[in-house]
C-alpha cells in the first residue's frame, strides 16, 4: 500500500483537517513552530519544533523537569503557549482546543477515576460526557475493556484497582472516543517489569491494529527504545535531538569506537597478536573470559577469520549495541 492510499484511508475513517506533511509527503498528525512556554522568567519549553508522523509511535524522551507535561499540556490546549504555534490533527490547539479534545485522547500521568464506581461505570461516565449514544456506548465500552484485558475486572470498584489496572482502564477509557491520536503522559511510571511488558504490547497493538498514532512521553529509555518508530529527546525545555533509533545511533557514534566482544579457544599470545594485526583494530582487553576489542569500524567478519587461521575456534562474537543510554547522555550532558 503506497503513501497515498494510506493518507486516504486514515482521513475518511477519522475526522479531521487536512494534515500538514514533511519533505517526503508523510503526514503530519501534530506539528510545531518555535513552541515556547514560560511561567514568569522561567522558560519550561523554548522554541519547540518538532513532529510526529501519522501512524508513528513518538517518544518524548526526557528527564524530570525536562518540559514533557507541559508540552503536552499545550497540543492538547490545556494551557496557552507563550510563543510559537502548534497544529495537532490539522487544528490549531490554541484556537480550537475543543475539537482536539474531541478526537485526541490523553492519559494523564496521575489517571484519576472515580474510586467508589466500577470500571465499566467510570467508562459509561466518560461515554456519557463525550456524548456517545448509549448502545454505541455498550459496544465500545466492551470493545475497549477486550483490548485492554480488562473484562474480568471491570465490575470491581476502580479504587481496589492495581497501577497496571488502572493504566490499562485508562487507556480503555481514552479508546473509547475512537482517537485519532493518543497522547500518553510517563504510561508506565509506577508499574513492575511485567505490568511495562504489558502496558507496552498494548500500546503497540492501539497503533498498529487500528492505526491510532501514539505519542508518549518517558524518562525509561529502554521502554521508548522497544517501542518507538521515532523519538525526541528533550532537555531542559529543548529538544536536542530527533530521528528514529538507528539515525540517532549513528550520529551519536561519529567519532567514536565500537566494542566488540570475542571469545576464542585457545585464547593466548597468539591469538591476541592475531586480533591486534586486524586493520580497524586499536585495542585488545581482556575482560574475564571475553577479549574486547576496540574498533573504528565493525570488523566481525575479519576478526572470525584471523581467530580460525591462527588455529583457534571461535566461541563468541558480539558488536556491543550502544543503546539508547548512550545517545540519551551524549545530549543529556551537552544538552
Ligand atoms: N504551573 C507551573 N508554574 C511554574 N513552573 C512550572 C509549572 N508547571 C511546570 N513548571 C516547571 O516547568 C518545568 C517543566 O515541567 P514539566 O512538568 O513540563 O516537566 P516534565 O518533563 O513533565 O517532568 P517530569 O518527568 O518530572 O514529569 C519544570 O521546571 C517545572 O518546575
Ligand atoms: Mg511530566
Amino acid at each position: 500500500m503506497g503513501e497515498r492510499a494510506f493518507t486516504e484511508t486514515t482521513q475518511t475513517s477519522k475526522p479531521g483537517l487536512a494534515l500538514p506533511v514533511d519533505e517526503t509527503g508523510a503526514p503530519l498528525i501534530v506539528h510545531t513552530s518555535d513552541l515556547t512556554k514560560a511561567y514568569g522568567d522561567f522558560v519550561a519549553v523554548d522554541r519547540l519544533n518538532f513532529s510526529v508522523r501519522e501512524g508513528d509511535i513518538f517518544g518524548l524522551l526526557g528527564p524530570n523537569g525536562a518540559g514533557k507535561t507541559t508540552t503536552i499540556l499545550m497540543l492538547l490546549g490545556l494551557t496557552e503557549p507563550t510563543a510559537g504555534t502548534m497544529r495537532v490533527c490539522g487544528f490549531n490547539s490554541t484556537r480550537d482546543p475543543l475539537n482536539v479534545k474531541r478526537i485526541v485522547g490523553y492519559l494523564p500521568e496521575n489517571v484519576g477515576f472515580y474510586e467508589e464506581l466500577t470500571g465499566r461505570e467510570n467508562l459509561q461516565y466518560t461515554a456519557r460526557l463525550n456524548g456517545i449514544p448509549a448502545q454505541e456506548a455498550e459496544r465500545r465500552i466492551e470493545s475497549s475493556l477486550a483490548q485492554v484485558g480488562m473484562l474480568e475486572a471491570a465490575d470491581k470498584k476502580a479504587g481496589q484497582f492495581s497501577r497496571g489496572m488502572r493504566q490499562r482502564l485508562g487507556i480503555a477509557d481514552v479508546l473509547l472516543k475512537n482517537p485519532r491520536l493518543v497522547i500518553l503522559d510517563e504510561p508506565t511510571l509506577g508499574l513492575d517489569p511485567d505490568g511495562v511488558n504489558q502496558l507496552l504490547d498494548l500500546i503497540v497493538r492501539m497503533s498498529r491494529q487500528q492505526k491510532i498514532t501514539v505519542m508518549l512521553s518517558s524518562h525509561q529509555l529502554h521502554q521508548v527504545q522497544q517501542i518507538c518508530d521515532r523519538v525526541g529527546i528533550f532537555v531542559k525545555g529543548r529538544m536536542v535531538a530527533e530521528g528514529n533509533i538507528e539515525e540517532l545511533w549513528k550520529q551519536t557514534l561519529k567519532g567514536r569506537r565500537l566494542i566488540i566482544e570475542v571469545q576464542a579457544v585457545p585464547q593466548g599470545q597468539q591469538t591476541v597478536t592475531a586480533l591486534q594485526g586486524i586493520e580497524g583494530v586499536e585495542a585488545v582487553e581482556r575482560s574475564g573470559e571475553m577479549l574486547l576489542l576496540s574498533c573504528n569500524r565493525d570488523v566481525r567478519d575479519k576478526i572470525a577469520k584471523a581467530v580460525g587461521d591462527a588455529g583457534a575456534a571461535l566461541l563468541h562474537l558480539r558488536l556491543l549495541e550502544h543503546g539508547l543510554e548512550d545517545i540519551y547522555f551524549k545530549y543529556f550532558r551537552e544538552g
